[in-house]
């Protein structure tokens, strides 16, 4: 933890012009700077960086936040880890927060995996380029394969020597403790005797690194032929290594899968290396299995285009159809391309130019559900039972499709290629949506997440108490449904209260309904007011959060809220406060921006306007809600509620004519 002092002093120091202009080359456009955005790929400039407000905003792929979030994205680091970068960009010393016991041992722990790891690296790598062995046997084996010296120096490729005990023994000598060495399964605590050998020897290693370079495990390869000896060793899990979050090659791809908007994933640890050195470089290998949602997530964060590369081994394939479902799932766009009969990604790579490779891998790929089809219908006679298998194999994958129109286009493609009903393709596809609706909840999972993060805050209650506000004091109307309708309107308040919080607002004749006005008000107790007037709380848990922060803060100067939140830990949290400064989204807003009348004057308008939208909308969502049951009160007959619902429903109309009747008279 860096203690809050630093962190202030480094975001008044950093200028976000200056450190965005480290990676990206900015052209002037007025007050701003504009660019290709680094995020995505684009010919023409949409990434605008506001040096005033310290904020980037990609017009293009919507990426936006602060100079931190840009490190953090752009570096592929943490928020610690773009702090103390930017502190040494700027000569700021960064002292860490004081840390309990417990998290100065965790960490420590940590550390010591890492540089046990570390330290074996540069073992074998010294075994592979200094010793006789390593030379004779493990070098000479790479020089065969055509791997460069650059290329084994990039890859921290090694060598493992043939004798049991060479790299404990080293590492003991060197002081490391033998609990480290066995954790991170470097070497092998033999039961009962007690007795240290190496996991790793007689092999030429691979190390496996970390998204941000940290060697976390080792691969190593048998030279041998003889089938007896496994032909690849791996580390096992431990603390630094959790082998579903972790993909071969990541760290070393990683910027040219974000600039090429596109990933590669190929099997093993030789063909990410042969590409690398014929000039692909954005690509990943799973390591032999397929991929788990851990590892999805890691190529997400560059790109959610994945080119699968198989050999042709006919076997192979069709095991690993149903993983890519998977990533169809996922939202990734998958493409597949197929390599001749005997070659795989290696030594297609081995055999050809950068040019060479870079033209077959456009050529040859293929849409992965049509890629489908074509395999499964060589596989298949015309026997109509195989195939309708064919056609429930090809509605499985588009079914996992999450966006509706992607999967629209891929049903009517699939309906022309098998000569079926479109129909009838979008009614099986519909029935296994609904299926798998009911097994899995995806998204539930994740709002679930976000809401038990909040602890608990019961978004559904403020409903329940406007709506028994607005009639008297009754209760009792059952739980209802957290939903965006409102959403736009909260956001609107939330862009006020951020943005002009602290100002004094003097409500407009027009909304004071002849109560009079505190004159002494600012627009965020002016809002507050009004939303605990009628128990109101924000129902997008994210904007209740920011709201309910804003309020917790002692200092609410519009630059230092903008500062505070743009710089918030929470990635959500700033990339929705960078949304909402950047620019100015509200109609009433832009005409304001645009007119000549001081600011005051206008608030005192748009502030109470926005809050008669949301306390509108809000009505009309609870009349929905009222309406639905209603309906169900009807259905089971139950006479008794059905009346009380009704004289909820009867007030509430009410409420909401008048609303109406409000926006009506203040819009015209
Ligand atoms: N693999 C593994 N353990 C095994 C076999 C394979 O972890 N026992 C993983 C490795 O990551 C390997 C990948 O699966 O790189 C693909 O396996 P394979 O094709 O057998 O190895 P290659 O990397 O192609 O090695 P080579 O070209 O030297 O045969
Ligand atoms: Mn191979």
């Amino acid at each position: 933890m860096i203690d809050r002092a630093t962190v202030d002093r480094i975001l008044d120091t950093a200028r976000i012009e200056e450190v965005v202009s480290d990676f990206v080359s900015l052209k002037r456009r007025g007050a701003n700077y504009i660019a290709c955005c680094p995020f995505h790929h684009e010919k023409t400039p949409s990434f605008s960086v506001s040096p005033s407000k310290g904020i980037y905003k990609c017009f293009g792929c919507g990426k936006a936040g602060s100079v931190v979030s840009f490190v953090m994205e752009h570096e592929q680091m943490s928020y610690t880890e773009a702090l103390k970068y930017l502190g040494h960009k700027y000569g700021i010393e960064v002292k860490e927060k004081e840390e309990t016991q417990e998290d100065i041992r965790q960490r420590l722990h940590h550390e010591s995996l890492l540089i046990v790891n570390d330290f074996a690296q540069k073992f074998y790598t010294e075994q592979l380029t200094k010793s006789n062995e390593g030379i004779a046997i493990g070098l000479s084996y790479f020089k065969e394969r055509g791997f460069t010296d650059e290329t084994i120096g990039k890859f921290l490729l090694g060598y493992a020597p043939n004798k049991k005990r060479e790299f404990t023994h080293n590492a003991q000598r060197k002081g490391f403790k033998k609990e480290h060495l066995v954790e991170v399964g470097l070497t092998i605590e033999r039961e009962g005797s007690g007795e240290l050998v190496d996991r790793f020897y007689e092999r030429v290693m691979f190390p496996i690194r970390s998204i941000s370079g940290k060697v976390i495990a080792f691969g190593g390869r048998t030279l041998r032929k003889d089938k007896e000896v496994a032909k690849y060793i791996n580390s096992p899990e431990s603390e630094v290594y959790v082998k579903n979050k972790v993909l071969y090659g990541i760290y070393e791809a990683k910027q040219a899968i974000a600039k090429a908007q596109k990933c590669y994933l190929v099997e093993g640890y030789t063909d990410v290396i042969s590409f690398h050195q014929a000039g692909v470089e954005n690509v990943v290998a799973s390591s032999g299995t397929s991929l788990t949602t851990g590892q999805i997530q890691l190529i997400k964060r560059f790109t959610n285009k994945v080119t699968v590369l198989y050999d042709g081994d006919w076997a192979g394939i069709k095991a690993s159809l149903r993983g890519i479902d998977m990533l169809l799932e996922e939202g990734l766009e998958i493409k597949v391309a197929l390599f001749p009969d005997g070659e795989d990604p290696d030594s297609y790579a081995r055999k050809h130019t950068r040019e060479e490779l870079q033209e077959f891998l456009e050529n040859n790929e293929e849409d992965f559900i049509s890629f489908k089809q074509r395999i499964l219908a060589q596989e298949l006679s015309k026997d109509p039972l195989q195939r309708a298998k064919l056609i429930g194999e090809v509605v499985n994958s588009i079914a996992v499709i999450p966006d509706a129109i992607v999967r629209a286009v891929y049903i009517e493609q699939t309906a022309e290629k098998l000569k079926i009903k479109q129909e009838l393709l979008q009614q099986e596809v519909a029935k296994l949506r609904h299926k798998k609706q009911s097994d899995t909840f995806y998204q539930q999972k994740r709002d679930q997440e976000r809401q038990e993060r909040l602890q608990g805050i019961q978004a559904a209650d403020t409903q329940q108490n406007f709506a028994a506000a607005t009639q008297g004091g009754q209760k009792n109307i059952p739980g209802f449904v957290v939903n965006t309708y409102c959403s736009e309107a909260e956001k609107e308040i939330l862009y006020y209260l951020l943005k002009f919080g602290n100002l004094q607002i003097h409500v407009d004749d027009d909304f004071a309904y002849g109560m009079p006005q505190d004159e002494e008000q600012t627009v965020a107790q002016y809002i507050l007011s009004q939303l605990q007037n009628d128990e109101l709380e924000l129902q997008n848990l994210l904007y209740k959060e920011i709201f309910d922060e804003y309020f917790r803060l002692k200092e609410h100067d519009a630059n230092k809220v903008l500062r505070y939140f743009i710089n918030h830990p929470d990635k959500s949290v700033s990339d929705i406060v960078a949304d909402l400064f950047i620019q100015p989204y509200t109609i009433t807003i832009q005409q304001f921006s645009k007119s000549l009348i001081p600011e005051r004057n206008v608030l005192g308008r748009v502030v109470p306007k926005s809050i008669l939208i949301y306390k509108a909308k809000v009505t009309a969502q609870a009349a929905m809600n009222l309406t639905e049951e209603l309906g169900k009160a009807q259905k089971e007959k139950n006479v008794e509620l059905q009346n009380e619902l009704m004289g909820q429903l009867t007030t509430l109309m009410q409420v909401r004519n008048f609303f109406s009747k409000e926006l009506n008279r203040i819009i015209l």
